[in-house]
């Protein structure tokens, strides 16, 4: 038995089964992991991206819970998603807020992704200022707070499935109608028709049972002339063209960018997984069920096994079971992508 902290730095005892356990009882963690795999797999063999209404109130159960446990686990500042490292965009960062990766209190790869998603957008920063944004699976919000500091005057809404990462995010990150988080669906999004300036996605649609759905969803909530902007991991072809056939229903977006961002996210992973990297450093004690994602998502984009890409022997952190078999040695081999997406409200 470990001593996790909950969001407000209270020791909440839990090993890391019963992080499993809780958000699915009887289960593992690892078992539990391994149902985002059969997910995946599962959602891919639906032609449109659907599934039947039963199901889908089931996955969305699931994943709430998922999260839900990893809210209570997860330290305060913590991002959940597998990042981004690219020197300009690194650079560009700090043109806006000098001081950001000289205190160390992230290695700021999450915030380099949710920079590239933004950025993607033919708007300059200035412009965006003016405007509403809505981050559709905000997780606890660190991104939507990062940006926040980026585009001070920019009115921001996270939404989030999971009661607890919401309630951590307004706990720590909200302020008023600058910036503020409610939980709810992606696929029921609880906003008005044509109110909103920008929508962004960064790494959660992928949990979405109906993806046609949630982009119906964007178009409804979305000005005419806004724009959806969208990082994700698609953990093989079938993931991505999955999503393009849910994109063919919804004739109010119009798809302007489609970009393969693997190489800038396995780089993110590879310094993340490196011994003596901040990751190591600042989160050895973060719950296993971060650690494990990073694993599993280094191999499925790298096509290897972190303890080769280490180049040594694997560390205490890499010798853990993994989820999944390391692909068959070269980058990409699995099929997986992460790619980052834009498209216009028409
Ligand atoms: C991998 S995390 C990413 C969180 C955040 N975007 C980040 O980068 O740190 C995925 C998030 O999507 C949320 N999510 C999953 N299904 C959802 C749904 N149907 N509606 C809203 N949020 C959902 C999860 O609760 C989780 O917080």
């Amino acid at each position: 038995m470990s001593a996790w902290r909950d969001a407000e730095g209270r020791k909440v005892a839990m090993s890391v089964s019963d992080v499993g356990r809780s958000a699915s009882p009887g289960k593992s963690f690892w078992e539990h992991n391994e149902y985002f795999r059969q997910l995946a797999t599962a959602l891919a063999s639906g032609a449109a991206g659907t599934t039947p209404n039963g199901d889908r109130a089931k996955v969305k159960e699931r994943t709430r819970n998922y999260y839900d446990s990893a809210a209570v686990s997860t330290r305060v500042q913590s991002f959940w998603n597998l990042g981004y490292s690219s020197a300009d965009a690194l650079r560009e960062i700090q043109d806006h807020i000098p001081e950001f990766g000289r205190h160390n209190e992230t290695d700021g790869l999450s915030e380099q992704l949710y920079f590239a998603t933004v950025k993607q957008m033919p708007l300059k920063l200035d412009e965006l200022a003016e405007m509403s944004l809505l981050d559709v699976g905000c997780g606890l919000g660190e991104g939507l707070n990062f940006l926040s500091r980026m585009l001070p005057g920019t009115r921001m809404v996270g939404l989030d499935l999971s009661p607890n990462a919401v309630g951590s995010a307004n706990a720590r990150l909200a302020r008023g109608s600058a910036l503020s988080f409610v939980c709810g669906d992606a696929e029921s999004i609880p906003f008005d028709d044509a109110g909103i300036d920008v929508v962004i996605s960064v790494e959660s649609a992928q949990f979405y049972p109906d993806n046609r759905r949630f982009l119906q969803e964007v178009a409804r909530t979305l000005k005419p002339g806004g724009y959806f902007s969208q990082a994700d991991l698609y953990i093989d072809d079938e993931g991505w063209e999955r999503t393009l056939s849910a994109r063919k229903g919804v004739d109010q977006l119009e798809w302007i960018r489609d970009k393969d961002i693997s190489p800038e996210v396995r780089t993110a992973l590879t310094a993340r997984l490196m011994p003596g990297s901040h990751f190591h450093r600042k989160f050895g004690d973060v719950p296993q069920i971060a650690r494990a994602s990073l694993i599993r998502h280094f191999d499925l984009l790298c096509g290897q096994s972190v303890a080769e890409a280490a180049g040594e022997r694997p560390t205490k952190i890499f010798r853990r079971r993994r989820s999944v078999r390391a692909g068959a040695g070269s980058p990409g081999s699995t099929g997986a992508s992460y790619r980052l997406s834009l498209a216009q409200r028409t």
